[in-house]
This record gives C-alpha cells, structure tokens and sequence, in this order.
C-alpha cells in the first residue's frame, strides 16, 4: 500500500509541476488585456469593467479593457481564443457568445466548450423588454397586440446575429409569431441610444444597461423576463404578471482564456474574480445594476465549464425551433 501512495503522490506532483512554469509563478508581471466582443458602454463592457477594476487591484497589474465588436461578439471572441495562453489576454464572454452562437454560426471559428479556459462566471443579468418611450403600448400585452398588427412598420434592435439582444429578442418575436425589421448595432450601448433617441422600436437588453434610462423615464420597460420581479426595478412587472409566461430567459457574463492557459495562471485569475465579487464595493455597484452575484459554488472555472456546455445545448433547438439557424 506505501509504495502504491507513494506513486500517487509522485504523480500529482509531476502534474502539478508540468503546469508550473516561472512565468506562471510571476504572473502578473505586465498589464492584462480584457477583449470585450461589443461597443464601449453597453453591458459586457459595463460588467467588464466593474469587475476588472477591482481584479487590478487584487493582482496589482492594470486590467485594460479592448473593445473589439462585430458578428455579435463573435469577432472580439474569436481574436481571443486565438491569443498567446499566457494570462495576458483574457475575454469576457456571454450566453450569446458562449451558448447562442454555435446555433447561430455553422463556421463558427471556436467551439465555447472545447477552446477556453473558463475563469469564472461574473454576474447573472436578466432580460428587459424596452420599448421608445412613446411606443403606442402601455404594457406587454398591448405591445404583442400592437406589434403583430404593425410588424411591416416596427423595428427591433439588436447587437447582431449571437448577441444576447438578438438571441432573446429571437425567441420572443417566435413566441409572438412576428417577424419585423431588426437592426443590427455594435452593442446594445449604441441600440440604447437610438431607443431614447426614438429611432427604433424595441429590444430585448441585459438589465444592466437599462436601469438609469428606465428610472429616468428616457425609455419605457414593458416586463422582466424573470420569475420575480428585479430589487431595483420593483414596478416592472414579470413577463407571467404581464401575460407572456413563456418568455422567461435570463443571461450571463464571464471571463475566459484561451485554452492552454496554465492552470497557476487561471487560478490566479478566478481567486481576483472571486475577491472582487465578495468586495463591497463592487458587489453594490453590480448589484444597483440588477445584477445576480453568483455564489461562492457559481464562481468555479468547474462550474463556468458546466454552464457553457449547458447553455448550447438549450439554445441550439431553441434556435433552430425559432427558424433563427442560417442554413
Ligand atoms: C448583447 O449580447 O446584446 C451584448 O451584451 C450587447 C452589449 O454588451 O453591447
């Protein structure tokens, strides 16, 4: 029995050391980049930057966030997979990046359960249904009313094809059994814009975005895609209270690396993940956004791998069901 423990021990330490490497032991030795997949100012970008902040302090090296848009995220995903495995570019992915797209492209150019080292998962963030604040509907069901009747004049706006506006938005025109224009932006920071603007009609959007235009009355929220109602938008009713039970979705933000990355450095990065989420601070400023703080067991690479594999399968039949999948 000694001797049999006695190769067991010896192995893990070989294991432990083949991913050790003085690079790893050191890092970070020089600022990290942080590719976010859409425009400056909507959500991947405000949760990149929330969470980066305080993992700068925690790993004393600059966290420098690269917007890097287009193909719904899948651009700015596919230039990071393909990064050096050293820690030093890292991304934050999505349900639309990491769960959506495969569905949605067929030469997709990485598969998000086999080409990234998961870091952790940052924050749950559920789905609005917004509309121009003087959008002829009160509520969601004058909305679905309204839209089916005029689907030639109403316009959706999205942040394109494998986005999370345009995956939900996907499901709900299904449910609707509407097909109206959708406009494709770099991010749902450009879609806000032109929502206040009144240039467009509607989008489905991460409740991170939205929660200063709609406390501010610059664009009208019909229903949360939730099961209960958001803390920090109490009067906005669910999509079951509003008449539309069937739409209940939510998203997620979380980082990766590219695959190979070793193991010293992606531990490094999950416990500057998992410091800034038990951070005061940045817990309050995730949290008056409509965040979901994952739990200390939702914070794992483990589990992030987990919810990744999970989420494509549930999203490539949705999609397909919803005629979504380019042939
Ligand atoms: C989306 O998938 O819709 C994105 O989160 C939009 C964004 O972050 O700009």
């Amino acid at each position: 029995m000694k001797r049999r423990s006695l190769v067991i021990a010896l192995a893990s330490a070989a294991a432990l050391f083949a991913t050790w490497t003085p690079a790893a032991a050191d890092y970070p030795e020089r600022p990290i980049t942080m590719i976010v997949p859409f425009a400056a100012g909507g959500p991947t970008d405000i949760v990149a930057r929330i969470a980066g902040e305080y993992m700068a302090k925690s790993l004393g090296q600059a966290v420098v966030v690269e917007n890097v848009a287009g193909a719904g995220g899948t651009t700015g995903i596919t230039r990071a997979s393909q990064a050096k495995p050293d820690g030093y570019v890292i991304m934050m992915g999505h349900m639309g990046t990491h769960g959506a797209a495969p569905a949605l492209y067929p030469a997709l150019k990485y598969d998000p359960t086999k080409d990234f080292a998961p870091i952790g998962l940052v924050a749950g963030t559920p789905i609005l249904i917004v509309t121009r604040k003087d959008f002829p509907a009160q509520n969601l069901k004058d909305f679905v009313d309204y839209v089916k009747a005029n689907q030639n004049k109403v316009n959706e706006a999205h942040a394109g094809v494998g986005s999370v506006s345009f995956t939900t938005c996907t499901l709900l025109q299904s449910q609707m059994g509407t097909k109206t224009a959708r406009v494709a932006y770099r991010g749902t920071g450009p879609v806000l814009n032109d929502l206040v603007a009144g240039q467009v009609d509607f989008a489905c959007d991460q409740i991170v975005n939205l929660v200063s235009q709609i406390q501010a009355g610059s664009i009208k929220a019909l229903a949360i895609a939730t099961a209960t109602r958001s803390d920090v938008l109490k009067d906005v009713p669910t999509t079951k209270e509003a008449g539309l039970p069937e739409f209940q979705v939510s998203a997620w933000n979380a980082i990766f690396a590219p695959k190979g990355t070793p193991a010293a450095v992606v531990a490094k990065l999950n416990a500057a993940l998992v410091a800034a989420l038990d951070d005061e601070n940045t817990r309050r400023r995730l949290l008056e956004l409509g965040s979901v703080i994952p739990d200390k067991a939702g914070r794992t690479p483990e589990a992030l791998q987990a919810l990744v594999e999970s989420e494509v399968a549930r999203w490539t039949p949705v999609l397909k069901a919803a005629g979504a999948v380019a042939n």
